[in-house]
């Protein structure tokens, strides 16, 4: 089954359209020193992008340390940016950012908690990517 971790700022816009995907979801916890998700099955990470004027610090600095383990990294099958279109050019950038550094693909990107399309759209993403997982193991 392909798992989801997902970070989420106090704001809880990620955690909301998590809320409404409702599917099962490992958050990466907003402060230091909580303990990690140690995802055992391939997962698709959901991410919201925090950069300043320049594009720079786009991911947030919890989801750095949760991928700079080469284990948990391993499982990581694809990214989706979440974001806001009022940033312009570093709208859901820290997607982009993390697909490049990790050589996942971008599998979509969302505003805000996202609009019911988006969730659809998203379900429907996932299945697929379950179906690709279970014609390759
Ligand atoms: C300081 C700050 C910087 C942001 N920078 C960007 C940005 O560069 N690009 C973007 O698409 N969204 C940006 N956003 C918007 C957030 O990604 C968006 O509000 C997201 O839904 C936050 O998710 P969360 O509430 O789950 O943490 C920024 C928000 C804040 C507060």
């Amino acid at each position: 089954m392909t798992g989801l971790v997902y970070y989420s700022s106090g704001s809880g816009n990620t955690a909301r359209f998590i809320e409404a995907l409702g599917l099962p979801a490992q958050r990466i916890p907003v402060r230091m020193g909580e303990p990690m998700p140690e995802p055992d099955q391939p997962y698709v990470m959901i991410c919201p992008t925090y950069a300043d004027g320049e594009g720079r610090g786009a991911v947030p600095k919890q989801v750095i340390r949760f991928l700079n383990d080469e284990s948990r990294r391993a499982g990581l099958r694809g990214v989706i940016g979440a974001g806001n279109r009022n940033f312009g050019q570093t709208f859901g950038l820290a997607a982009r950012v993390i697909a490049d550094k990790c050589r996942v693909p971008v599998l979509y990107r969302f505003e805000l908690a996202g609009t019911p399309t988006d969730v659809a759209r998203v379900r429907d993403g996932l299945k697929k990517l379950q179906e690709l997982e279970c014609l390759t193991v």
